[in-house]
């Protein structure tokens, strides 16, 4: 039976789970009643090396538990999405990828090996987003909270100057926040909520999302924690997107590997929880000198496909 308190979100409460198979499931990514509410019992099954029936039990008594939401109306998500804003990049190529830009209401993962270019764009949007829509724009400040300290502000004028700016005004609307460790990036998640009402914040920088999660969750026994943390995480940020129709930009490196460009290169990097809860992820890779390749992964709307950029002393153009 599941209490009605507020840990009736977790998986070990469910008939039929122990905790060997709550560890398994947890392993697996399954990691609220909702996820499991909604699985089918073969790949339950196989997840938490059980027999069908008793996954099919697992599943009915998630299902008697599992807070399924309200439905709301077409009309009503379509006004919704019509209030979806785009944010451009600086490169044509790039925005057309992403249909148009970075979109608000969204959460936009960069992916790619380091000098890539993830930090460069990421200065890059904390300027444009101080543009008039008509500009490409959204008119509003950004936060940056940066885990690595590469958040140059020396970037930021020169970026600026190239757009004829003025860089004190603009460096003075980027609100930079060092995270020293995984939770106090997530602490400054709720920082930044509370200031949003103080200013027309329009975009959010996490670089790096998974550096400091990598670091400290350490070996396979961590890893249900650290993904558990990062899906919290997620949603936050993607909560702070819908609210503020905001621009949602995250980060994630990814070692070099020869052979990731025949492959699937979106396997090995961090997790699944964080490729599916973004909304686009992008993946970068370096090509001749200034040239970066952009390859646009898992759309829910756009087609696969790729943008050439550069990335120069003005910043990222085509
Ligand atoms: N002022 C500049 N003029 C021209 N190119 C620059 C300038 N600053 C940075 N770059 C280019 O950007 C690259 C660094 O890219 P960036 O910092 O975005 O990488 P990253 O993907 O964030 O890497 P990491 O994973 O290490 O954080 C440099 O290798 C260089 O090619
Ligand atoms: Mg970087």
């Amino acid at each position: 039976m599941v209490s009605n308190s507020e840990d009736n979100n977790m998986i070990d409460k469910l008939s039929g789970v122990g905790p060997a198979t709550a560890e398994k499931l947890k392993d697996a990514g399954y990691l609220d009643i909702m996820s499991i509410a909604v699985a089918s019992p073969s790949e339950l099954a196989d997840a938490a090396e059980i027999g069908e029936t008793a996954a099919s039990k697992i599943i009915i008594d998630a299902r008697k538990h599992a807070n399924i939401g309200d439905f709301e109306t077409g009309a009503k998500l379509f006004e919704k999405r019509q209030q979806v804003g785009h944010l451009t990049s600086g490169s044509k190529l790039l925005d057309e990828l992403l249909g148009g830009g970075f979109e608000s209401q969204a959460i936009i993962e960069l992916f790619g090996e380091f000098g890539s270019g993830k930090t460069q764009i990421a200065h890059q949007l904390c300027v444009i987003v101080q543009l008039p829509k008509e500009k490409g724009g959204m008119n509003g400040e950004a936060f940056y909270i940066d885990t690595e300290n590469t958040f140059r502000p020396e970037r930021i004028v020169q970026m600026a100057e190239a757009y004829e700016l003025d860089p004190d005004e603009v460096l003075s609307k980027i609100h930079v926040a060092r995270a020293y460790n995984s939770n106090h990036q997530m602490l400054l998640v709720d920082k930044v909520k509370e200031y949003s009402k103080d200013f027309p914040a329009k975009l959010l920088i996490v670089d790096s999302l998974t550096a400091h999660f990598r670091a400290e969750y350490v070996g396979r026994g961590a890893l249900a924690d650290r993904q558990q943390k990062l899906n919290k995480h997620m949603h936050d940020l993607l909560r702070w997107g819908d609210l503020n129709n905001g621009v949602v930009c995250v980060t994630n490196q990814v070692a070099a590997k020869p052979d990731a460009f025949f492959g699937d290169p979106t396997r090995p990097i961090g997790g699944h929880i964080v490729g599916h809860t973004a909304t686009f992820r992008i993946y970068l890779r370096k090509s001749k000198g200034p040239k970066r390749i952009a390859r646009l992964i898992d759309s829910p709307h756009l087609p696969e496909g790729e943008a050439v950029f550069t990335i120069s002393e003005i910043g990222i153009r085509d």
